[in-house]
């Protein structure tokens, strides 16, 4: 066991390369167990038993980049493609406000169809509808001047999952014309521009090493992010990776604590892929340290359209309209899953 490179995380909420990757190799189901009651104690300190939830509108399943591992990949001809007008996206907030929703997550795939103008009016509209409501975009990369503009129009907050910070396993998993460097450069110019900012990468990608994701957690320290999105790579059957294997639930957790410990205040979501991967993920990743949950608030007809991996959960808890069923399953583990905006907050010893 290694409870002395686990104390000296504790401690100072970091470790060495080698030493993180010595944490990894060798790690035994009982510094899982220390791993996770560390995290969740510290998670605990700074945002107290609270889960925070967030409404997630899977707003365009277009995508014109071509990602190796995603169902939504544009050489995918067997996806079935969907674009929501601002009146359904409108009426999925309408309804995601009702349900106690304060966060609303347009996600999407790089869809050319949703231009600088389209988007701000839509993020504006939602802003003057629900001024009370976080907006967070996820919708890839962008020039500056967009963000800016989007960011002028009321989002508050952009998730850009890193993927991973090895170069050479971002040309594996992506095609050429897209860099880890371009992925970098976006998202500092997001966090310049004031937006709360995520990255994140998937657990048990192809080819992924313990070298790869010591990279991943080095970047995510001195990268300081506000979020930090973190599930299991899952194949999706109409991908080169049909083959491949699935991230596991235990690393995916171990990780996830990880995180937690070397960013006490990092808001840090039990995500879809995890639910997907074990019936009681979610569960599971609140107490290794995550404390947020984004439940699907997309109209029903689509959601089986936004197939970024097979049998990605979308109904059950991950319905937004079964909240209450995900708020009894959260309240079991000792959680409270709370109406607030959920900002991010600076941790101070
Ligand atoms: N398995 C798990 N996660 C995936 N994503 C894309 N494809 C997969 C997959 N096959 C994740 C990526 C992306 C986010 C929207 O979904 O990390 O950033």
């Amino acid at each position: 066991m290694n409870n002395e490179l686990i104390s000296k995380l504790c401690d100072l909420h970091d470790l060495s390369d080698e030493e993180l990757g010595c944490l990894i190799n060798e790690r035994t189901p009982e510094d899982a167990k220390r791993l996770a009651a560390e995290a969740s104690e510290l998670r605990d300190r700074v945002y107290g038993k609270k889960v925070f939830m967030r409404g997630l509108i899977e707003f365009t399943s277009y995508c014109r980049n071509d990602c190796l591992y995603c169902g939504l990949r544009r050489s995918n001809h067997n996806a079935q493609r969907y674009r929501l007008t601002k009146e359904e996206i409108l009426s999925c907030a309408e309804n995601g406000y009702m349900l106690g929703f304060r966060t609303f997550v347009l996600q999407g795939g790089e869809d050319p169809y949703f231009t600088d103008d389209v988007l701000c009016d839509i993020v504006s509209s939602l802003k003057e509808i629900y001024p009370d409501c976080a907006v967070t975009l996820s919708v890839g990369e962008r020039s500056l001047g967009s963000y800016k503009q989007l960011y002028y129009a009321g989002a508050d907050r952009y998730l850009l999952r890193h993927e991973t910070a090895d170069a050479d396993h971002y040309g594996i998993l992506h095609p050429k014309e897209l860099k880890l460097s371009h992925r970098m450069e976006c998202l500092s110019d997001l966090k310049s521009i004031g937006y709360q900012t995520g990255c994140g990468f998937m657990v048990g990608s192809p080819y992924q090493s313990t070298e790869s994701i010591v990279k991943d957690l080095r970047f995510i320290k001195s990268f300081s992010p506000e979020m930090v999105g973190i599930g299991p790579f899952i194949p999706h059957c109409d991908t080169p990776y049909r083959n491949q294997k699935a991230g596991t639930l235990e690393f995916t957790l171990f990780l996830l604590s990880i995180v937690r410990l070397m960013l006490p205040d990092v808001l840090l979501p039990a995500t879809t892929a995890l639910g997907t991967i074990a019936e009681n993920g979610r569960e599971l990743g609140i107490m290794a340290g995550a404390n947020v949950v984004m439940p699907n608030l997309s109209p029903n007809d689509v959601r089986k359209k936004y197939s970024l991996y097979d049998n990605k959960l979308c109904s059950g808890d991950e319905a937004a309209e079964n909240v209450n069923e995900l708020r009894r399953r959260i309240e079991s583990t000792g959680y409270k899953l709370v109406t607030d905006r959920g900002d991010h907050i600076r941790f101070s010893k």
